[in-house]
């Protein structure tokens, strides 16, 4: 088999075919789906059933997994999925669609707020990939913002000033613009932590802007003045020019590269049942030292 990828958007995103990732993967067919990611940011494979399992040793090919301890409300009985593996789902540990006021519902509206996976944590999310078990037919997408073209699109003046900024990050910031109230014990482990608000792929050079609903504030500027400016990055950084959305079918595998994109999903009739499972890329090193 010979993996080819084809670009689906003008700035970026490729379909993969010629490969069948359920099964474990040769050398090649690994650096070839790095390299397409390097180029693409982002890569979706079509028709690819897999079992957790198989889920977790294809992500392995591409580093260590992200366990998920500290990034939810969701507490550890209630789970549905084991810890190595992140619910974006609608469901409850029974497989039955939350409640509308469920806690761990109304915190999941997060993700349709334009983020970077694990931009919370101090040693940010290299990949995500998510599986699409049971998909919805309408709504339910989930879209990508290319986050290098974003910044290739900024005046030279802007980029001069953004160039050594940092931001704070935590899941207080990105649920506090929903009006979600968070409790003693989560505001301790939702403590922000600092990332660099440009970064430099390791392998490409490419800079790119690393935004997020997570970000809260530019350290050393006022808080409100901190947050008007990266809401104005966020608006540039998704005009439609820079957006892939991408539509579900069943037994899509979607990864991304959440440090040179932004993505969120679309609004869907939560009484359906959608069961997707993520897997996620530790990354390798912090953007900036957490030292204040
Ligand atoms: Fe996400």
């Amino acid at each position: 088999m010979t993996i080819s990828i084809r670009q689906i958007h003008p700035a970026f995103a490729g379909e993969v075919s010629g490969i069948d990732i359920t099964r474990p993967l040769g050398a090649d067919d690994v650096a070839a789906i790095e390299a397409g990611m390097d180029r693409h940011a982002v890569l979706v494979f079509h028709d690819q059933p897999l079992t957790d399992d198989q889920q977790r040793a294809f992500t392995r090919n591409f580093g260590t997994l992200e366990q998920a301890p500290g990034g939810h409300v969701t507490k550890l009985h209630e789970r549905r999925l084991p810890i190595d593996m992140q619910d974006a789902s609608n469901l409850d540990q029974h497989q039955r669609p939350l409640a509308r006021d469920d806690r761990r519902r109304m915190f999941n509206l997060g993700n349709q707020l334009w983020h970077s996976d694990s931009s919370y944590r101090a040693v940010p999310a290299k990949y995500s990939l998510l599986s699409g078990r049971i998909v919805v037919d309408k709504g339910g997408h989930t879209e990508f913002a290319d986050m290098r073209a974003a910044y290739d699109a900024l005046d030279d003046a802007t980029r001069a000033e953004i160039e050594d900024l940092v931001c704070e990050h935590s899941l207080m910031f990105s649920r506090g613009v929903l009006g979600f109230d968070v409790t003693d014990g989560e505001r301790a482990m939702f403590r922000p932590v600092r990332q660099s608000l440009v970064r430099t792929h390791p392998v490409t050079g490419r800079k790119s802007l690393f935004l997020s609903a997570h970000a809260g504030s530019i350290v050393g500027w006022p808080v409100p003045e901190g947050r008007a400016f990266l809401r104005e990055l966020v608006e540039h950084a998704t005009q439609p020019r820079f957006v892939y959305s991408h539509k579900w079918r069943q037994y899509d595998l979607v990864i991304w590269d959440n440090r040179q994109t932004m993505h969120r999903v679309t609004r869907f009739d939560e009484s359906l049942v959608r069961d997707m499972r993520r897997t996620t890329v530790a990354g390798d090193a912090m953007t900036v030292s957490q030292a204040a």
